[in-house]
């Protein structure tokens, strides 16, 4: 059987799109449970491109120790020595280096000929090869390159001392025959290609990615490159749990094994779009909330007869079991804190104290605790950094006059003291979001707001996130509870508080009552 090496970019190539922003602590809480599904790599980010990237991926290497922990680095000196000093605590240092080599990458973007280009590459590669055991090169835009080109510069890299040979479907162009045909030609033309691990690397433009990133595997690659729930730039990258559940069901047709761990893959999953507050499509396939709903009469039948007449995967293959009732009002300390553990929640007692504070003021107003619900109370606590909550909803009262949605909002403000603000909106959401605006004293501009449940039933926790930006930078914040009207207030304020974490201003604002009115 063939081993394929699961490399997830979810905390690279998948942060890198539109509305994420994670902090150190949910990128290392993402990391750990990468590590727990059996990635063999985990690109933990792009440590030259702010000291905040630099932070995360030193964290992660210096933690992680059974997945090979690599970062991004441009052909650019400073991006491969800044990268040594996040990265050499790892197990293993891996670099990732890349270069574009389309003919339209490298006159427009890189102003460069294409014998420059392969200079450039094969200098990267042995100054990266000076620091760093593992190098993975790629070849950015690969698939509108040129294939002799791309021969000639792969026989240099790997001259240089290159681990890893990337084939990045970076604009996501290709189909699955083209993308698979590239692979067989490079692994038959390139020299040396045997001793380097040859990776796909897919993004999703026109809905191909899962099934190129297949192709190359039938074709040579011994390395998948992709995100959980496939997020990334644009339609993102290759979901890698789809590929690993693919490699699973057909094993007869591949051959291969993923070392992926299955039954962490709803876990995986649900934490990636809890820290991200990218919502899963629900008819996604093998994580979708719908993956494994049968509505046809006709489904059903055949279902109760034989379940494989339909069905194909069990929720239980990726872990995705009905605990429907877990705890309740009467569930004491030593049952949650059994329950936290079950659920692989490693918590400070400190954390697990305030873990379950959350959960006995959820369990007087909430009949039924499903394991959604802990998961979404025990992650929470897990992310929390510590650092003091610069804006801090007090109270929020919203009420009707006239016909139209006024709400008041008490919040602490960075000087420690209290605002009270009163505003109008078209409707309650509108009239706490302008309230807001005026306390937190800027322009905020809403990009995306969106309340879920968390779990069923009518007094599930609400999840609100939402995407703004804050004096032209953009932020994602997100909270649960079931006053949804509240999470969105508090979600609301998450963002600010995120996109001011570094700045740490404190201003002084004395309190005041002011009406916008
Ligand atoms: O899509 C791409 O080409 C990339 C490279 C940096 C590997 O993400
Ligand atoms: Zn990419």
């Amino acid at each position: 059987m063939r081993k394929i090496e699961f490399f997830d970019t979810t905390l690279r190539d998948g942060e890198q799109s539109a509305g994420i922003n994670l902090n150190t602590k949910e990128k290392l809480e993402i990391a750990r449970q990468l590590e727990k599904y059996g990635v063999s790599i985990i690109e933990a980010g792009f440590p030259a491109s702010s000291p905040g990237d630099f932070e995360a991926v030193k964290l992660i290497a210096d933690t992680v120790k059974n997945s090979v922990v690599t970062g991004l680095a441009r052909s650019i000196k400073s991006d491969i020595e800044t990268s040594w000093e996040a990265l050499k605590g790892g197990v293993q240092p891996h670099l990732h280096t890349f270069i574009a080599t389309s003919p339209i990458h490298m006159q427009y973007k890189l102003n460069k000929t294409p014998e420059q280009v392969i200079e450039i590459a094969v200098e990267s590669v042995k100054l990266a090869k000076k620091y760093f055991p593992l190098v993975q090169w790629s070849a950015e835009d690969a698939t509108r390159s040129d294939k002799d080109f791309l021969v000639r510069i792969m026989n240099e890299v790997i001259k240089a001392g290159a681990t890893t040979i990337n084939i990045p479907d970076t604009v996501g162009y290709a189909s699955p025959i083209e993308y698979g045909a590239l692979f067989k030609y490079l692994s038959e033309n390139v020299t040396g290609i045997e001793k380097v691990k040859l990776s796909a690397h897919c993004h999703d433009d026109l809905g191909m990615a899962v099934a190129n990133t297949l192709a190359a595997i039938e074709n040579g690659a011994t390395q998948v490159e992709g995100t959980i729930n496939g997020i990334g730039e644009r339609a993102g990258n290759a979901a890698l749990e789809e590929v690993a559940v693919a490699l699973h069901i057909r094993n007869d047709y591949y051959q291969a094994d993923s070392g992926i761990i299955l039954k962490e893959t709803k876990r995986t999953s649900q934490l990636v779009s809890q820290l991200t507050g990218v919502v899963i499509q629900p008819n996604k396939a093998v994580v979708g909330k719908n993956a494994f709903a049968h509505e046809s009469g006709i489904h059903q039948d055949g279902m109760l007869k034989n379940p494989e007449t339909y069905e194909i995967i069990t929720p239980d293959l990726i872990g995705d079991v009905a605990t429907e009732l877990v705890l309740g009002k009467h569930s004491g300390r030593h049952a949650f804190f059994t329950r936290a553990a079950e659920m692989g929640f490693q918590l400070s007692d400190e954390k697990l104290n305030a873990a379950f504070v959350a959960f006995k003021k959820l369990a007087d107003r909430k009949k039924e605790i499903a394991e959604e619900d802990l998961f979404v109370l025990l992650t929470d606590q897990q992310v929390k950094s510590g650092e003091v909550e610069l804006y801090e909803l007090e109270e929020l009262v919203v009420h009707y006059e006239n016909n139209v949605p006024t709400s008041t909002i008490t919040v602490k403000v960075p000087s420690g003291e209290q605002v009270v603000e009163t505003c109008a909106g078209s409707g309650a959401v509108e009239a706490i979001f302008n309230t807001l605006e005026k306390i937190v004293n800027g322009e905020v501009r809403i990009l995306d707001y969106r309340v879920s449940s968390v779990s069923k039933g009518r007094d599930a926790l609400g999840e609100a996130v939402i995407n703004l930006t804050f004096n032209g930078k953009t932020s994602t914040g997100r909270n649960a509870s079931q006053d949804v009207l509240k999470a969105s207030a508090r979600a609301y304020i998450n963002a600010i508080n995120r996109q001011l974490v570094n700045v740490h201003k404190r201003t002084s604002r004395s309190r005041s009552v002011n009406r916008c009115l």
